[in-house]
């Protein structure tokens, strides 16, 4: 809890799964509605949903790791402490919804019928199909998908409010130009 800024690594793992991520929620929304005839392109597209969302995943891991094992910027000063533990609590759940999207997307595949393919590679099965399993498993991904869409809107509202009114450099905490390591 030392500087005014996010390290360099993470200042980078936010932008880059701030653009995989919202790219991400896109492509599942957008998917969904590809028709089953002619066989082929719905399957394609579910395939790199699943394979750009299991690199995420590994990103997401990476962030989460880092950001355990490294100091993060002291608390934005003159900001209401009831605004620092919203703060905290969206950004807390963020990473859970974060982490519980790859996983239970990648779950819910691997009890489906359907191999997970890794970029067109087939990964071993790890289990029989469980239709049971995969369709509690495709509520929960899909809870989740609207869970942090719905975060992120907070989130954003919150860096608009920062920027436009209060004018207090928030987005500077966040910015490669403004990190030293
Ligand atoms: C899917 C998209 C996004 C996710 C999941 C996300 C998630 C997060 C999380 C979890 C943090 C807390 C970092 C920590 O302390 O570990 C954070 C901080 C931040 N985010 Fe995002 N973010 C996203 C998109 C954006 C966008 C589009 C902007 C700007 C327009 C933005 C601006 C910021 C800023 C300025 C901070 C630093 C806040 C502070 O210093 O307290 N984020 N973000
Ligand atoms: C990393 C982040 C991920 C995000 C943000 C994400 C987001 C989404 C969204 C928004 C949908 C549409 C929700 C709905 O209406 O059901 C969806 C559906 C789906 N996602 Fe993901 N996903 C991610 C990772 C994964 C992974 C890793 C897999 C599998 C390996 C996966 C497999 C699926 C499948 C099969 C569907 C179709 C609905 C279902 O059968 O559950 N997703 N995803």
């Amino acid at each position: 809890m030392t500087d005014q800024r996010y390290d360099r690594m993470m200042v980078l793992l936010h932008w880059l799964l701030a653009l995989g991520l919202i790219s991400q929620l896109g492509l599942g929304l957008w998917m969904e509605g590809i028709p089953k005839e002619p066989p082929g392109e719905r399957a394609a597209w579910f395939n790199l949903h699943k394979s750009i969302g299991m690199v995420l995943g590994l990103f997401i891991l990476w962030r989460m790791g880092w950001r355990v094992t490294h100091s993060v910027p002291a608390d934005l000063p003159d900001t209401p402490g009831w605004q620092q533990t919203a703060a905290k609590l969206n950004h807390g759940l963020m990473y859970v919804f974060m982490l519980a999207l790859p996983l239970s997307g990648f779950l819910g595949s691997s009890f489906s019928q359907y191999p997970v393919k890794f970029f067109g590679m087939p990964l071993p099965r790890l289990w029989e199909p469980v239709p049971e399993v995969k369709s509690v498993l495709s509520e929960v991904h899909e809870f989740t998908a609207f869970a942090l869409l719905a975060l992120l809107a907070l989130h954003l509202l919150a860096v608009c409010w920062h920027v436009a009114v209060k004018r207090d450099g928030l987005l500077q905490r966040m910015s490669w130009r403004n990190s030293d390591t």
